[in-house]
């Protein structure tokens, strides 16, 4: 189904609102576990999974689920973008400490962009699955 670009850029709006969402659901679960409250972070976890689901409704009919090698070539290419020119341009604008957790992603991010060129690599060498 061919949409018009407003219900597509609407569609892409909701995946990011119900994918933030799910991730600010899961921040709250960490933070009542910690707080020695389970089964409240039990019941944070379960709507967070619930978000994720819609936020991949949203993004399945935006079109943006696509063959495995496509989305992992996007996968690389928004690594890639985020760790070369979003975060280092948002680093420079800020003060030490926030600075210093901009760095912390990118690290953890790098490492991403390794396993994702990997998964990519190992997928074009296989017809199917991956190789167990
Ligand atoms: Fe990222």
């Amino acid at each position: 189904m061919s949409r018009l670009p407003r219900a597509q850029e609407y569609l892409k709006t909701g995946f990011t609102a119900e994918a933030a969402s799910a991730a600010k659901f899961r921040a709250a679960a960490r933070h009542a576990e910690k707080e020695g409250k389970p089964r409240l972070a039990q019941a944070w976890l379960e709507l967070a999974a619930e978000k994720d689901e819609l936020a991949i409704r949203q993004l399945e009919a935006a079109g943006q689920v696509r063959a495995a090698d496509a989305d992992l070539a996007s996968a690389l290419a928004e690594e890639r973008y985020e760790n070369e020119a979003l975060y280092p341009r948002m680093k420079r604008e800020v003060d030490g400490e926030t600075a210093t957790i901009f760095d912390g992603v990118v690290g953890k991010q790098q490492e991403h962009l390794a396993r994702l060129e990997s998964l990519l690599d190992a997928l074009s060498r296989s017809t199917g699955d991956l190789a167990s």
